[in-house]
């Protein structure tokens, strides 16, 4: 296979992104060769802007198309798992877009199919997971430098939506064309960054307010805590009406402090404190009353456009798409398998759940529960008439 022969599904806001991005070269690896999308609008504007691209104006007729190794998914998130498990049963390789999928029984029966298609790749597009500042704090982790994790905390609250956003009409902000709103649309990328650097918890308490300052049936304000088996504790904040917001991550570990704060693509500060004798230790022996730990401190930071080019700040998501390709054609390790999509959603499912139950929910959800709930949100949808 010389190049890898990629098919979009979608060619919206994101899609068309990708689309323009592997047809301009930008992935040696890869080469565009069939997109596909419900809308006359959008199928026009990849007549005018492809070069030697089928056009289809389904998911299937892609699917189908003998041209096609490898199916991207950026479609509305419901239609996520519907369309890999179609992909993956015709012999495709499948990226999709973030989230795996609006609720967890849905994203497990793709998983199942993708555990049993192992010739197939099969990845999801958490860009983040590129970010060096994360990718840092992940080395540390894994090193064991920041030692048993005490505590993760992630103020995430710079997503600012104004009521126009939500006003644009569409699938966005609503149970019935997205499942949700900022957890399930905004969040994604920190949910799973949440999971891939401190573990999945065991129990969650969630509060997810609808409407907060929007005339919006979906949620806009949510803060929830998280304890772990291991004994940590967790707490994440997001909304989509302060501004400017913050977005800072902490995680603190007998070993020390990662902080990684972003203010601004060229702002972006990552710090890491690292006590010189674990804390664990130091109490051990320590006879002082208020104490400060010795300690080194690390800092990385982006300051420039070429050094945010250089260390992949910029460039995201053709990043994971050149790593996509060379999962397929030379094996090298996938930066965010598909199969870990579930994680970041579970996550959101379960906060949902805590709040429209008003109680902790020890994982694994209960998936019916979930599905019942939310269908109960759509039917409430059509007749409150908010943003429908
Ligand atoms: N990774 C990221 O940073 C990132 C950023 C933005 C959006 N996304 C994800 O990408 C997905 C699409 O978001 P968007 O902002 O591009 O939305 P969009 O509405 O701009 O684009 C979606 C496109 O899909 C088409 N479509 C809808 N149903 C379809 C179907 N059944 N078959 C074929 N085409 C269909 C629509 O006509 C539209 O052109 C979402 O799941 C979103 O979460 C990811």
């Amino acid at each position: 296979m010389a190049k890898l022969r990629y098919g979009i599904i979608g060619i919206g806001k994101m899609g068309h992104s990708h689309a323009k991005k592997i047809n301009n070269g930008m992935d040696k690896n890869a080469v565009l060769t069939a997109v596909a999308d419900t809308s006359e609008e959008r199928r026009s504007w990849a007549e005018k802007n492809l070069k030697n691209v089928k056009i289809f104006s389904n998911a299937e007729d892609l699917i189908s198309c003998s041209e096609v190794d490898a199916v991207i998914i950026a479609t509305p998130h419901y239609f996520h798992p519907e369309y890999a498990i179609k992909a993956l049963n015709a012999g495709k390789h499948v990226l999709s877009e973030k989230p795996a999928g609006v609720y967890t029984k849905a994203v497990k029966e793709l998983n199942e199919v993708a555990k049993e298609k192992k010739d197939l790749v099969f990845g999801i597009m958490y860009n983040q997971r590129t970010d060096p500042m994360y990718r840092e704090a992940k080395r540390i982790i894994e090193s064991g430098e920041l030692g048993k994790i005490k505590r993760i905390n992630w103020v995430i609250t710079n997503w600012y939506r104004p009521q126009a956003y939500y006003d644009q009409g569409g699938w966005r902000g609503t149970w019935e064309g997205e499942g949700g709103g900022v957890l399930i649309n905004q969040c994604p990328h920190q949910l799973d960054l949440f999971q891939w650097l401190g573990g999945m918890p065991s129990k969650v308490y969630g509060f997810a307010k609808v409407g907060v300052e929007r005339n919006i049936n979906v949620e806009n304000d949510v803060t929830f805590y998280t304890e772990y088996e291991g004994g940590g504790s967790g707490v994440f904040v997001t909304s989509t009406h302060d501004f400017p917001g913050t977005n800072r991550l902490e995680i603190s570990g007998d070993g020390g402090q990662i902080i990684v704060e972003w203010k601004g693509l060229l702002s972006e500060k990552f710090t890491f404190i690292k006590l010189k004798t674990k804390e664990s230790e130091f109490n051990a022996t320590n006879k002082r009353f208020m104490p400060l730990i010795p300690n080194t401190k690390r800092t990385k930071r982006i300051s420039t456009l070429s050094n945010a080019i250089k260390m992949g700040v910029i460039g995201q998501h053709i990043n994971i798409i050149r790593n996509f390709s060379k999962a397929v054609l030379f094996g090298e390790s996938l930066i965010a398998p598909g199969l870990e999509g579930i994680n970041g959603l579970t996550l959101s499912n379960a906060v949902y759940l805590s709040s429209w139950k008003g109680k902790e929910i020890v994982l694994p959800i209960n998936e019916d529960e979930f599905i019942k709930e939310l269908e109960k949100r759509k039917e409430e949808e059509k007749v409150s008439n908010k943003k429908v």
